[in-house]
């Protein structure tokens, strides 16, 4: 691997204490390129613009995929990764169901080790911080013939990161429009899922809800995911979470809340929620928590949800299964406890 390393680091000149979200990029890239039926060694060089020709595919058709994963500082000093292999695994199964060709698992591992040992002060070792590492693959054939390209880009780019929330949100159930369809690509990171997010999220931003609720394309009927993490309801005791399908992305951090969870023996179900079962737990005051998960959010607290005009308040716990998850998987990430389960890798 080819790896040129910047003279002219811009760290010193970032305010810490200020990151919104993904606007603030580490001082190297990853770069690689797909051509006659193969991946080409891949170079590390200076974050910094790309250039394409204006008939580029994926500027007119959108074949493009891409993964959210964090690195975390332990006390040490030392970078530990949050189970990358999941990550790896559904880049590919997304690659695949975009006609992309899979990318291979040394230029993935051993091109985010790198970056990562370039990068590492990015990362601070300090609560609440992590380094959010974006692997992305698009179709850069200069060719606008719709169908696949057959020349490709692998890219990782890194952004430090705080909290991607700073409270408990205001949900909205959407029952107009639709983020995935079975049969569709809603369980894999297509951009372009994304992109068809942000006019209903923009409409229930402009109505004071952080994000939308998305129900099933058919019917409306049955709750699917929110904004872009997974969600999770508490109904009594049980806690309940959409069952995978084609239409739902399946979270890692949603696996390792599950996983959490049952190792503290608290009752879950994954199966089909629909909107009227929530309605009628909220009114006979058994909704006691609904929670988001995701990458870049980790555990997120909803403090309400609103179906139509009515508002549901989801009452504070003073012990909420969201708190105890969190800490648990942060304790974890962050190399505070033992990793069990072995999710974190050493960098
Ligand atoms: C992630 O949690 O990594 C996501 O996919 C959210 C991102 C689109 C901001």
């Amino acid at each position: 691997m080819k790896i040129v390393k910047t003279s002219d680091s811009r760290i010193s000149s970032i305010d810490f204490s200020n990151l919104p979200f993904g606007r603030i990029f580490s001082d190297h890239m990853l770069e690689c390129h797909y051509k006659d039926e193969e991946w080409l060694e891949p170079i590390i060089k200076p974050y910094g613009p790309i250039s394409m020709y204006p008939g580029t595919q994926v500027l007119h058709y959108g074949q493009s995929i891409f993964e959210g994963m964090k690195v975390f500082k332990n006390r040490d000093n030392e970078l530990l990764f949050f189970r990358p292999k999941e990550n790896f695994k559904r880049l590919n199964r997304s690659a695949i169901r975009l006609s992309i060709p899979e990318i291979p698992e040394e230029i993935f591992f051993n091109g985010m080790k790198e970056l990562l040992r370039l990068d590492h002060v990015w990362c601070k070792a300090e609560d609440g911080y992590s380094l959010y590492v974006r692997p992305f693959i698009y179709s850069s054939s200069e060719w606008i013939k719709a169908s696949a390209g057959d020349e490709f880009t692998f890219m990782i780019i890194t952004t430090p990161t705080i909290n991607y929330y700073t409270g408990a949100i205001d949900l909205v159930i959407e029952q107009n429009f639709s983020r995935a369809t079975r049969g569709g690509v809603g369980h894999i990171k297509a951009a372009g899922n994304y992109a068809a997010s942000f006019y209903p999220t923009k409409i229930a931003n402009s109505k004071g809800f952080t994000q939308v609720i998305w129900t099933d394309s058919k019917e409306h009927k049955y709750i699917e995911e929110s904004g872009t993490m997974n969600i999770w309801f508490r109904i009594g005791d049980k806690l309940i979470t959409p069952s995978l399908s084609d239409s739902i992305l399946g979270g890692v951090t949603r696996d390792s809340i599950l996983e959490l969870a049952i190792d503290e023996g608290i009752e879950v179900e994954e199966r089909d929620i629909s909107v009227s079962e929530i309605v009628e737990a909220s009114n006979n005051n058994l909704l006691l928590e609904a929670f988001g998960t995701g990458t870049a959010v980790s555990v997120v607290a909803v403090q309400s949800i609103t179906l139509n005009n009515d508002k549901m308040f989801i009452p504070q716990q003073l012990n909420p299964y969201s708190m105890l998850l969190k800490k648990r998987l942060q304790d974890i990430q962050y190399g505070r406890v033992d990793d069990n389960f072995n999710w974190t890798i050493k960098i």
